[in-house]
């Protein structure tokens, strides 16, 4: 019996800069194993505590992208968005090799990740990523790219004397990123000038809501920067200038709604106005979770809005 409403089995798999991204990310594989664990780290008793708090964001960050793209592919899949979605299953493998890498690197330095409790930000940041549709999420993951890809510049191939084992890992980091940042402002060039002028408004302010959040997160850790020679008032410049610089060339910043540029039509959003009120779950003593994971999965739990 053939199932009602499918009339053809083969998807379209045009050959675009996505299907590209996915062909680079499968042949550049690597995990935490590929890495020499017993190259001695020359970073100081102080600069190994302040790389543990520096990175808790970024940290989260990797794990969060890896649960928020897993439950997007599903919708993707239903816009027939064929190289999307086979893009965004390396994408999800990219940020399982960083979270991995990086729970391992934890275990080395011999310190934690910072508490919720000592960054409560944090959960309204990840909890702000979730809210919207398929473009709200990638505008985020975007964003949180972008901050990543300073961070680890900034304590990797920046500093003047790279440490010999954490310089080589942010260099592979930053490998995967850039597919991850290519993908995103693709995307996002080809669905935002279908895009009413509330809809990019509404992207605009979660733009400025993600940027208020990262600076209440980074103000916490303005010592730990220091310890690297890193002021954070210059990455937080860093940062919001690249992100305007993106904002402007997928035409998010454009007063007059145009018609999408290249590739396969826009994603319409059923969404014109601002998302609902949310309530994140921001009392540590209201949410039985065990760890970030737990209280992660949770947030997700909730169903990305329908576009
Ligand atoms: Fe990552
Ligand atoms: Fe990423």
């Amino acid at each position: 019996m053939v199932a009602a409403g499918i009339t053809r089995i083969f998807p379209d798999l045009t050959d675009d800069l996505l299907l590209n991204l996915f062909h680079q990310g499968a042949q550049v594989q690597w995990t935490s194993r590929s890495l020499d664990w017993n190259t001695p780290f020359q970073l100081s008793d102080r600069q190994r505590l302040a790389l543990a708090r520096l990175l808790t964001p970024v940290y989260f960050g990797e794990q969060s992208a890896m649960a928020g793209a897993s439950s997007m592919l599903p919708s993707v899949m239903a816009a027939g968005e064929t190289t999307a979605q086979l893009y965004l299953a390396s994408f999800i493998m990219d940020e399982a090799r960083h979270f991995e890498a990086l729970t391992r690197l934890y275990r080395s330095l011999g310190h934690d990740p910072l508490r919720i409790r000592d960054m409560p930000e944090l959960l309204r940041y990840y909890h702000r990523l979730r809210e919207g549709d398929r473009i709200d999420w990638v505008w985020g993951i975007l964003i949180s790219d972008i901050i990543g890809k300073h961070f680890y510049r900034a304590l990797g191939p920046k500093q003047a004397a790279p440490d010999p084992f954490f310089g080589p890992l942010t260099v592979r980091i930053l490998r995967d990123e850039s597919r991850h940042l290519a993908f995103a402002e693709h995307y996002l060039k080809r669905n935002v000038p279908g895009l009413t002028p509330e809809r990019r408004r509404v992207m605009v302010d979660m733009r400025d809501e993600l940027m208020r959040l990262l600076e209440s997160m980074t103000r916490r850790v303005r010592d730990d920067a220091l310890a690297f020679h890193v002021e954070i008032d210059d990455f937080l410049g860093e940062v919001g200038g690249e992100i305007d610089g993106v904002a402007h060339r997928v035409g998010l910043l454009e007063r007059r709604q145009g018609p999408p540029k290249t590739g396969s039509g826009p994603i319409v959003s059923d969404r014109s106005g601002p998302p609902p009120p949310q309530t994140p779950a921001t009392d540590e003593g209201a949410v039985m979770a065990r760890c970030f994971g737990c209280l992660l999965s949770l947030i997700c739990s909730r169903r990305l809005a329908r576009a």
